[in-house]
Parts: structure tokens; sequence; C-alpha cells
């Protein structure tokens, strides 16, 4: 038990496996190889002919150069230190200098399944890749009449704490007070979670409509977060504001972030609000983001062990119970599935 504590705690801090996660953003990956480190893997990217991304290990299985570091031909890509080439399902394609080999179709790399969506890149990082859950996200990032623009950074925290503070509504009348969305309604609140179809809400029960007053986290094969912001009608059409947030763990330490800030809005409209947005309000959002992670970069890793939490913290609680629990039963499978 103490083994399956201590491993299910250790996987919590990297990343649960069994999860799509948002890797990227569309335009980050184009031409070249691209390479990125998520949930503490090494991996490269690339878009072959018809546009469609792949994922593999960035690995070279010749002598373990970066991948990334060499050349996208399409189908494959070509290691820069001799010239291996290794295709989309991480099969060696061509090994150059030598011109026949029999290491050509031996599988070495890791590949991952890849869903773009929303101008974003998602992998599946769950061992069995089979069996594919499939990626339901919330209806803001699904086209139609919502427009999402999204932005990713990368923070300097582990994702944990950046998931965290996307569950704590308050830290917007607080942190946020200046900004430009945040400076209304009360300082004080009281709170309480509700049970959804997907997850939980976490919202003020004495103030609604005015300022960052809910938050849900939903597990729909990915895990996501939504609040919504009020806006004033100086910020154009569309109504309330909704942002849907994800955090994809980099490595125990840090994390990259993807909020999609989306309004309902079609036609002209649609072309005015991403005009506004563009032009006015993109800056500002960058500027309430910078507050967040100044805070979050400035926390110890080792916080969450020495808190004193209060009643408004209990939405943040209930989240790190649910992510505990997935991360005992994934480890726990995993170990039980293990010859004796
Ligand atoms: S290490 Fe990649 S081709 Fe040799
Ligand atoms: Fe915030």
């Amino acid at each position: 038990m103490a083994d399956l504590n201590a491993a299910a705690e250790a996987r919590l801090n990297s990343g649960i496996r069994n999860l799509w996660y948002p890797v990227a953003a569309s335009w980050m990956v184009r031409d070249t190889p691209h390479g990125l480190t998520r949930l503490g893997q090494r991996i490269v990217l690339w878009r072959d002919r018809e546009g469609a991304v792949h994922a593999i290990e960035d690995r070279c299985p010749h002598r373990g150069a970066r991948l990334s570091m060499g050349w996208n031909l399409g189908s494959t890509v070509a290691c820069w230190y001799h010239g291996v080439e290794v295709d989309g399902a991480g099969c060696l394609a061509r090994v150059p200098a030598l011109g026949e080999s029999p290491l050509v179709g031996r599988k070495r790399n890791r590949a991952y399944p890849v869903i773009e969506r929303a101008g974003a890149i998602f992998l599946w990082f769950g061992d069995d890749a089979t069996d594919l859950p499939p990626l339901d996200l919330p209806e803001e990032l699904n086209g139609g009449a919502w427009e999402a623009i999204l932005c990713t950074a990368h923070w300097q925290c582990n994702y944990r704490y950046a998931a965290e503070n996307v569950m704590d509504p308050m830290h917007g009348a607080y942190l946020h007070a200046v900004s430009h969305s945040m400076a209304e309604g009360d300082k004080t609140a009281r709170m309480k979670a509700r049970e959804t179809e997907t997850g939980f809400v976490f919202e003020k029960t004495d103030q609604s409509g005015i300022n960052f007053d809910w938050t849900e986290f939903g597990a729909t094969g990915a895990w996501w977060q939504r609040l919504s912001i009020p806006y004033r009608k100086s910020a154009g059409p569309g109504g309330s504001f909704f942002i849907v947030g994800m955090v994809t763990p980099v490595d125990a330490e840090s994390c990259r972030v993807f909020f999609w800030r989306c309004r309902k809005v079609e036609g002209w409209q649609r072309d005015a609000w991403k005009f506004l947005y563009r032009a006015r309000l993109e800056g500002l959002h960058w500027d309430v983001l910078e507050q967040d992670r100044l805070i979050l970069e400035g926390m110890l890793d080792s916080a969450r062990d020495d808190e004193m939490l209060y009643a408004h913290d209990a939405g943040l609680v209930r989240l790190r119970r649910f992510m505990a629990a997935a991360a005992k039963r994934e480890v726990g499978a995993e170990l039980a599935a293990e010859p004796a």
C-alpha cells in the first residue's frame, strides 16, 4: 500500500498518462521538425505534405541524437547526425549510409496518437494506444457559433499549481483586482461545489454574473477547466466571455498552460470581436496571466505540504482528491498487470 501511495504521488507529480493533452498550438508546428518535452517525455512533431501532424519519441534509434534537430521529409524525419529516417509509426525507414539494412522496418520509437483541434495539437499519453477514448472538448472549442482564441505559455511551476489556481475564483478579486475585467464585486463570498455530468462546479453562492464567480472542472478524455467573466458593452459583441483552460506538465517543475478565450459571435460580429480582441484585449489578458504566473512561480514546489486552507479552497481540495484517485487507479492497474 505504501508502494502504491508513493508511486501514485510520483505519477501525479509528473502527470497522469491515460489522457489527451494539448502539447502545442497548431502554429508552433510548421515545416521543420519541432521538439518539445511533455510529461517528462521528449517528443518530435512534424507535419507531412498533407498537413497531418505526426508525433514520435524524439530520439534517433541509431545513436540517440534528437530527431527534432534533423529534417522533415514528409512521411519521415531524418536525423541530422547520420541521416537515419524514422516514420510516423516510430519505425526505422531508411539508413542512407548503407542503402540496404536489416534495421529497416524495426520499431524503436514510441508513436503518439495525434488530434489537431481548436488550434492546438493534442497527444494521447496512455500506454495502450489501441483503446483510445474519444476527446470530447467543451462546446466553446468545437467551432460553430463560438470563436475561440488560444493563448499558451510556459510556466515554471508544477502543473498542479496552475490547475488549482483556476479552481480558486476568489483570487480574481485580489490578485487581478486592478485588471480590466475583474475589478467589480465583493471581496468576500460563500462558496459551494456541485456535481456536473463530467466533473464539478465551484461557485460563489452570493454573487454571480459580476466577476470571476464560478469555475468548472471536467474530465472528458482530457481534463479541462472553464470559467466565465461578464463583460461590459464596451467589450464588444457576444455577451459573457468564457475561458477554457488546460495545463500540460512539461516535467515535475514546469508546465505549459493553454487558455482559449471564447465568445459566441457570428457573422460580422465575429470579425468585430476578433479585431477588438487583437487590438485591445489580448494585451490586457496577457497582463492578467502574468499576474498568475508570477504568483505561482514564486511559490516553492513544497508549498502544498504546509498550508492553512480555508473554506474558499474547497474547490482545489476537491480537484486534488479527484486527481489523486485517478493516479491511484492508473498506477494500481499497472502494478496489477505486472507479472508476479
Ligand atoms: S544518431 Fe541519428 S543517424 Fe546516427
Ligand atoms: Fe488568475
